[in-house]
C-alpha cells in the first residue's frame, strides 16, 4: 500500500494480453486522469490514414515495435495536452531501455506496475479478443462476451479482431516483449518505482489487487 493520496503518474507494463488496457480504462476514470495507450494512439493514426499511421501500419501488423521517433511524436503531443498535467495512466510506453530514458526526460513517474501473467493465459486472452472499432470497447469470447455475438453492447457496432492478434503476429509480439521490454523490470526495480501485480484471475480480482497496491480508496 502506498501513501495517503493515490499515485497519479502511473505506467502499466506487461506482455501482450496481460490486461493493461482493460484495467487502465477503468482505473483512469476513477483517478480522473487520461488513459494514454500508445497502441490506441497508433491504431487511431492508422485508421485516419495519416502519414504517421501509414508508416506505423506494417510494423504493427507484423507485431514489431514501431520506430521510436514515430511513437515519441505521438506520445509527446498527447502528454503535452492540459488533461495530462494532473497525471496520467500510461499503457504500452516505454517498451525499450531507450524509450525509458526518453520518458525520464519528459516527466517524473510515481509508480510502474508490472502485470505478471502466465504465457498460456496471454495467448488464450489474445485469441479471444474482439474490439468495437467505433467506441473501442474490448470483449473476450471466453471471459467477457458481448450480449449479442459479434455486436458491441454500447453502440451495436460490428466487432473486429486486431490484425496483430493473428497467431503469427502474437508470436512476434511475445518475442519482442521478452527481448526488448522485459529488461525494464530490473530498470524500474533499481529506481524503486516498481510494483508487481498478479494479473491472473478475473478482471475484477485484478482490479482489486491494483487498488490495494496503488492505495486507491474504494469510494474513489
Ligand atoms: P498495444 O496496443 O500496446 O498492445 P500490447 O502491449 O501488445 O498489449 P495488448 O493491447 O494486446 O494487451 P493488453 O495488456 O492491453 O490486454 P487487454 O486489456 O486488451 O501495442 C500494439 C502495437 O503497437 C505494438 O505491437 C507495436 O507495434 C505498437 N506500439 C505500441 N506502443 C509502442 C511503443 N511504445 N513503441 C513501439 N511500438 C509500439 O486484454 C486482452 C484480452 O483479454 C481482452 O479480450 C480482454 O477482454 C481480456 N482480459 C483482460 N483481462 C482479463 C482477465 N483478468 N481475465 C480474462 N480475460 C481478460
Ligand atoms: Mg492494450
Amino acid at each position: 500500500m502506498r501513501g495517503r493520496s493515490p499515485a497519479r503518474r502511473i505506467v502499466f507494463l506487461g506482455p501482450p494480453g496481460a490486461g493493461k488496457g482493460t484495467q487502465a480504462s477503468e482505473l483512469a476514470r476513477e483517478l480522473h486522469v487520461p488513459h494514454l495507450s500508445t497502441g490506441e494512439l497508433l491504431r487511431a493514426a492508422v485508421a485516419e490514414g495519416s502519414p504517421l499511421g501509414r508508416s506505423a501500419d506494417g510494423h504493427m501488423r507484423a507485431g514489431r515495435l514501431v520506430p521510436d521517433d514515430l511513437v515519441l511524436e505521438i506520445l509527446r503531443e498527447r502528454l503535452g495536452r492540459p488533461d495530462a498535467a494532473r497525471g496520467f495512466l500510461l499503457d504500452g510506453y516505454p517498451r525499450t531501455e531507450a524509450q525509458a530514458a526518453t520518458l525520464e526526460r519528459l516527466t517524473a513517474l510515481d509508480v510502474v506496475v508490472w502485470f505478471d501473467v502466465a504465457p498460456r493465459t496471454l495467448t488464450e486472452r489474445l485469441s479471444g479478443r474482439w474490439t468495437c472499432p467505433r467506441c473501442g470497447s474490448v470483449y473476450n469470447v471466453a471471459g467477457r462476451p458481448p450480449r449479442t455475438a459479434g455486436r458491441c453492447d454500447l453502440d451495436g457496432g460490428e466487432l473486429v479482431q486486431r490484425p496483430d492478434d493473428r497467431p503469427e503476429a502474437v508470436e512476434v509480439r511475445l518475442k519482442v516483449f521478452g527481448e526488448q521490454t522485459a529488461p525494464l523490470l530490473e530498470h524500474y526495480r533499481r529506481r524503486g518505482l516498481l510494483e508487481v501485480v498478479d494479473g491472473s484471475g478475473t478482471p475484477s480480482e485484478v482490479a482489486a489487487r491494483l487498488r490495494q497496491l496503488l492505495g486507491v480508496p474504494e469510494s474513489l
